[in-house]
């Protein structure tokens, strides 16, 4: 008897790490892939790579004249956003993973996963993706190391991490790292010809937390393939967080400089497709004032020797919901694509070879849409699936802070949370105190979005934008939350000012009260005015509003009917929102902190509620 032949490519390791060549091996062995790859992230391994990607289907090259080095891809109509239905923290004890969570036994999953992923790679390619979250000049450098059988994710992790040869060099032999294993979930039999998309009907995207330890199947969308983003830097970062006494949240992070020279950082933490990305690369419509961008989607906070809140972007490219994203809009963004080297993901593609999607003006007389299919103005139906995305390096961003690559981060003076509703939520309000302002995080609430399978438009209540994020019991991050309020030397005064902003707001007619985008700047100038204690405010019982000529809408187009609406505390409204306020906070039962439960009595105190 011979020995099993051995897989191309798993003996030739650029590493002797012991634990990362025996991961890598028993993967190996159990999937069965017809190489292995061990991705060095240089440019030539992208040429290869979207060269093969374009011979197999899945990507188009556009236009070389109007996005170099740029390509455009259609997934399956299945496979088109997050699966939260499909999304498990396996925990060892079920409590750790709390109400919030889908969880399964550890030793379950695993016998399960084990199956799907038995031979799951057969005629594909094994990548091993050596990354880093952060910066790797980090004092302790946060590594992962993904498995995948998809050259996609292969190309898109080059875009949204620092990946490749550097990176496992700089791992040694010894190092710490993230085990991330994706599969596609669609083996090829010898013969078999493969589709564009290759996917699963069966899809688990799961956390060991306890491991720190991530295992996907089934699907090849960002948020479920691209490993180091949500489920490294969000649900297991988040576990590292409350185990190391640091925050890991779903956060763009700016830097904001007034017209006197002071300079401020602000983190935002809105639910999925509710204006991260948009509020991250905002151009100021108020004259002096300017922003810089440091992360559009996830930040790290932890505090410095000074007592203060730093945060760090863990990433090192964008991947933006690409509808409602134009010149007008978004035009660093807009800015950010134009140079190329970025992939477009269930958009419309132009004649020409560029990309198009609803938002950029006039539509062309003809498109493909995200389907393949042909477009007109006159077909029924969008062009881009509403959660189509653009991904592209964060270094092309042309109001890229320098503060970006600083591993220690940039110390936060103020965080705002924000979701999106229709009514209720003011345009912007401010916590009367950290606590105050940890139950506005806590009792978030925003209408669903495409960001995610399922129904959109529907009000949940979304803690701190991390419902769909947070690898433990979500009262227990609660309690962390107010624990990180007492400051690391005891000087809560240290800690950034928390307020609640909604862009979101509707009038009768159903449209926007607030113009939003650019003009956010306001509400961000009146941020730093109330942190310099210059800005007035009301007291309202959900804390304090701008009055009437606080904020500044000098030059604004908008009616002083809207302007109140858009920032009115209307207390039925609000007595409507304390049932689901309390059903909620039932849910975690003696997990909930007792300063949230008395938060929402004094509330209720507040708006005269019994
Ligand atoms: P993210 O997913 O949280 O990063 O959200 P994005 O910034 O990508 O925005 C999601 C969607 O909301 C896009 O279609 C944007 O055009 C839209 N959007 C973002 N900011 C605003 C705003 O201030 N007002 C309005 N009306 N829409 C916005
Ligand atoms: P988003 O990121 O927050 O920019 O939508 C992707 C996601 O949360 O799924
Ligand atoms: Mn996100
Ligand atoms: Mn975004």
């Amino acid at each position: 008897m011979s020995a099993p032949a051995t897989i191309p490519g798993l003996d030739a390791a650029p590493t002797q790490h012991p634990r990362l060549l025996a991961w890598v091996r028993e993967v190996a062995e159990l999937t069965t892939p017809d190489r292995v790859v061990w991705v060095d992230g240089s440019d030539e391994e992208w040429e290869r790579l979207t060269g093969q990607l374009v011979e197999a289907g899945t990507m188009v090259r556009l236009n070389p004249e109007i996005k170099p080095n740029s390509f455009w891809t259609r997934t399956d109509p299945t496979d088109v956003a997050r699966v939260e239905e499909r999304t498990y923290i396996c925990s060892v004890d079920e409590a750790d993973a709390g109400p919030t969570n889908n969880w399964m036994a550890p030793s379950d999953m695993k016998q399960l996963m084990t199956d799907l992923y038995r031979g799951c790679m057969t005629g594909r390619t094994l990548y091993v993706i050596p990354f880093c979250m952060g910066p790797l000049t980090a004092e302790n450098p946060m590594f992962g190391v993904e498995i995948t059988d998809s050259a996609y994710v292969v190309c898109s992790m080059r875009i949204m991490t620092r990946m490749g040869a550097h990176v496992l060099e700089a791992m040694g032999d010894d190092a710490v790292f993230v085990p991330a294993l994706h599969s596609v979930g669609a083996p090829l039999q010898p013969g078999q010809a493969d589709v564009a998309w290759p996917c699963s009907e069966t899809k688990y995207i799961t956390h060991f937390p306890e491991e720190r330890l991530i295992w996907s199947f089934g699907s090849g969308y960002g948020g479920n393939s691209l490993l180091g983003k949500k489920c490294f830097s969000l649900r297991i970062g988040s576990v590292m967080g409350r185990d190391e006494g640091w925050l890991a949240e779903h956060m763009l992070i700016l830097k904001l400089t007034s017209p006197e020279g002071k300079v401020y950082h602000v983190t935002g933490a809105f639910p999925s497709a509710c204006g991260k990305t948009n509020l991250a690369m905002l151009e100021p419509t108020i004259p002096g004032w300017k922003v810089e961008t440091l992360g559009d989607d996830i930040a790290w906070m932890r505090f410095g020797e000074d007592g203060r809140l730093y945060a760090v972007n863990p990433e090192f490219g964008l991947f933006g919901v690409a509808p409602g994203t134009d010149h007008t809009t978004n035009p660093n963004a807009m800015k950010t694509i134009a140079k190329g080297n970025s992939l477009f993901t269930n958009v419309a593609l132009t004649d020409d070879g560029d990309i198009w999607w609803e938002g950029m003006g006039e539509p062309p007389a003809h498109l493909t849409d995200w389907h393949g299919k042909d477009w007109t103005p006159d077909s029924e139906g969008v062009s881009s699936h509403p959660n189509s995305r653009f991904c592209t390096p964060i270094e092309q961003c042309p109001i890229l802070s320098p503060e970006f690559d600083n591993p220690n981060g940039v110390p936060i003076d103020a965080i705002l949370f924000g979701g999106r509703r229709k009514t209720t939520i003011p345009l912007v309000s401010e916590s009367r105190d950290w606590a105050h302002g940890v139950f506005q995080g806590a009792t978030l609430s925003s209408e669903t979005t495409a960001a995610a399978v399922g129904a959109v438009g529907v009000v949940r209540r979304d803690p701190m934008a991390m419902l769909p994020f947070i690898g433990y019991n979500a009262g227990d991050y609660f309690r962390h939350w107010i624990e990180m309020g007492k400051g690391s030397d005891g000087d809560a005064t240290k800690l950034p000012k928390i307020f609640y902003v909604n862009w979101f707001r509707r009038g009768d007619e159903g449209q926007f009260l607030w113009p939003g985008f650019g003009e956010n700047s306001r509400v961000l100038k009146w941020v730093v005015e109330r942190l310099e204690g210059k800005a007035e405010a009301v007291e309202t019982p959900i804390g304090y509003v701008p009055t009437a000529d606080s904020l500044d809408v000098s030059g604004l187009d908008i009616s002083a009917a809207d302007l109140e609406a858009a920032l009115k505390v209307d207390v039925e409204e609000w007595k409507a929102e304390i049932p689901q306020i309390q059903e909620w906070f039932d849910k975690f039962g003696d997990k909930l902190p007792a300063v949230l439960g008395a938060e929402l009595d004094t509330l209720k105190a507040r708006l005269g509620v019994e």
